[in-house]
């Protein structure tokens, strides 16, 4: 414990920034002496330390030094037997690990409401996902967790699987039976792989949660960043065990991140742990308590409703009247209040040690005019939600040139056709259409739909009305 008191990345940076005598080397800021004057105002305590592979500062791509140490202590605090820093958030960290794990045309189970940088991954190694999906509950309403009987199912069908990559907990907070899940994988010899992105904050509070590392995961990515204090980009990457080759996850690394990492991003994640271990469970505590009051004044109001989910740092909430999610959110972006994501059905709200009761005080009112605004507001057709199979092939190796000819169609056109890319609601980044899937009505529906509320879907023209590729 006495350790973990240590920031051992960043003290050595403002160490050196205080030891060093002449600085001939990049970046070419030199610390902050030339840069923008108004820039400076807001960068300039940063850029002092904004340095590079000098002196005692080690090297992210084979750290033997104060990199090294951090990452141990970050090991220690997040149950893993090793960690990695990465500046390239948890898209990175999803990346190696696809490549760490597959040769080219070998398979892997990927969870299909995925983010999409594990389906990139999938195409720069160049894999055959099998894809496997929650149901769909009996009111379509939402995807109900991974079942292990599933995945075992699926182990037992192929016997060339080289590792499961799920996503636990997801945008919304909900979780999956990572340690139900872990069993099976375990008893086919096979890593189970938990993007959790959304969970960093999970081990530091016992009313969150358990993290994939505590569930037995053989590996874990969380983009440290999103739900604790981390810079933007800042993710750690957790190892247990010797299912993952750590020398092929090393090569992907040094692959896809930068050769020149930035050390305030790595900092922050030493930072981020040091003080989560030493007061997160009593900030947390707190919030935990501020965010009941927030619950219940929700739970008077007549139209705003809770959605309940797992991590209760997450706030989901729809209208009982069938506004959009997207209409709620742009009422409360018009009056300057932000929320993190919406949809044609939802608005999500996060929360962290940095939300203060104040804000939750001040959001309370914001939600109450809301709920009277909604009132007024018109209803929208909800568009439905996809029937995804439970288990399925992917046809095509993601990434794998086919030989078939890509062409651009309306998107009101693409009925049957097989697409060519990714089309992908962002946020929250899950694509809607893989490539070598065949579009649906469904899809073409909830394309239209978000697209009508003004929300962004990437991977289709930049002409209007939207247009798709697909094979020929
Ligand atoms: C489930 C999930 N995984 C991975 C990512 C990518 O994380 P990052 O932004 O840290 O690269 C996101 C981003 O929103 C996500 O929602």
């Amino acid at each position: 414990m006495e350790r973990q008191r240590q920031a051992p990345l960043f003290e050595a940076l403002v160490a050196h920034q205080k030891q060093s005598q002449g600085n001939f080397h990049v970046p070419g800021h030199k610390q902050g002496i030339a840069f923008d004057p108004e820039g400076r105002k807001w960068f300039g305590a940063m850029l002092q330390i904004d340095l590079t592979e000098v002196g005692e500062l080690d090297d992210l791509h084979q750290p033997e030094g104060v990199i090294d140490e951090a990452q141990e202590l970050a090991a220690e605090a997040f149950g893993a037997e090793r960690s990695y820093f990465l500046t390239g958030g948890t898209t990175a960290g999803n990346l190696a690990l696809v490549m760490a794990l597959c040769k080219p045309g070998e398979k892997l189970i990927v969870q299909r409401d995925s983010h999409q940088s594990i389906f990139n991954g999938c195409a720069l190694a160049k894999v055959r996902p099998i894809y496997l999906s929650g149901k769909l509950q009996k009111n379509a309403e939402k995807l109900l967790p991974l079942r292990s009987e599933d995945l075992e199912q699926a182990l037992a069908k192929y016997n060339d699987i080289r590792g499961v990559f799920i996503t636990s907990p997801d945008y919304f907070g909900r979780v999956q039976p990572v340690r139900r899940l872990a069993e099976v994988c375990h008893r086919y010899g096979v890593p189970l792989i938990v993007d959790e992105a959304h969970g960093a904050h999970f081990s530091f509070h016992p009313k969150l949660p358990p993290s994939a590392m505590m569930e037995g995961a053989d590996a874990s990515v969380q983009s440290t960043h999103k739900m604790l204090p981390a810079m933007t980009m800042a993710s750690m990457l957790h190892v247990r065990g010797t299912r993952v080759d750590q020398q092929r996850l090393t090569n992907g690394l040094r692959m896809i991140q930068s050769s020149s990492p930035s050390y305030p991003m790595l900092a922050s994640l030493d930072l981020a742990r040091r003080w989560m271990v030493a007061q997160g469970s009593s900030m947390l505590a707190e919030l935990l308590g501020s965010l009941q009051v927030l619950r219940d004044t929700i739970a008077s109001l007549k139209l705003v409703e809770e959605i309940p989910g797992e991590d209760p740092l997450k706030l989901t909430l729809q209208a009982r009247n069938g506004v959009s999610g997207l209409t709620m959110f742009n009422w409360l972006r018009d009056r300057h209040v932000y929320f993190e994501l919406a949809d044609h059905r939802r608005l999500l709200a996060t929360f962290s040690v940095g939300t203060t009761v104040a804000d939750l005080r001040a959001l309370c009112d914001r939600l109450r005019e809301l709920d009277q605004a909604v009132a007024k507001m018109k209803a929208t057709k909800r568009a439905p939600n996809l029937h995804v199979p439970v288990m399925s092939e992917s046809e095509v190796c993601l990434g794998e040139p086919n030989g078939a000819q890509e062409v651009e169609v309306p998107l009101r056109e693409a009925l049957g056709y097989v697409a060519a890319s990714m089309i992908v609601p962002y946020p929250p980044g899950i694509p809607l259409v893989l490539p070598g899937e065949r579009i649906s009505i469904e899809s073409i529906q909830v394309i239209e739909a978000i697209i009508k509320e003004g929300g962004r879907v990437r991977g289709l023209g930049a002409s209007f009305p939207p247009r798709v590729v697909v094979l020929q």
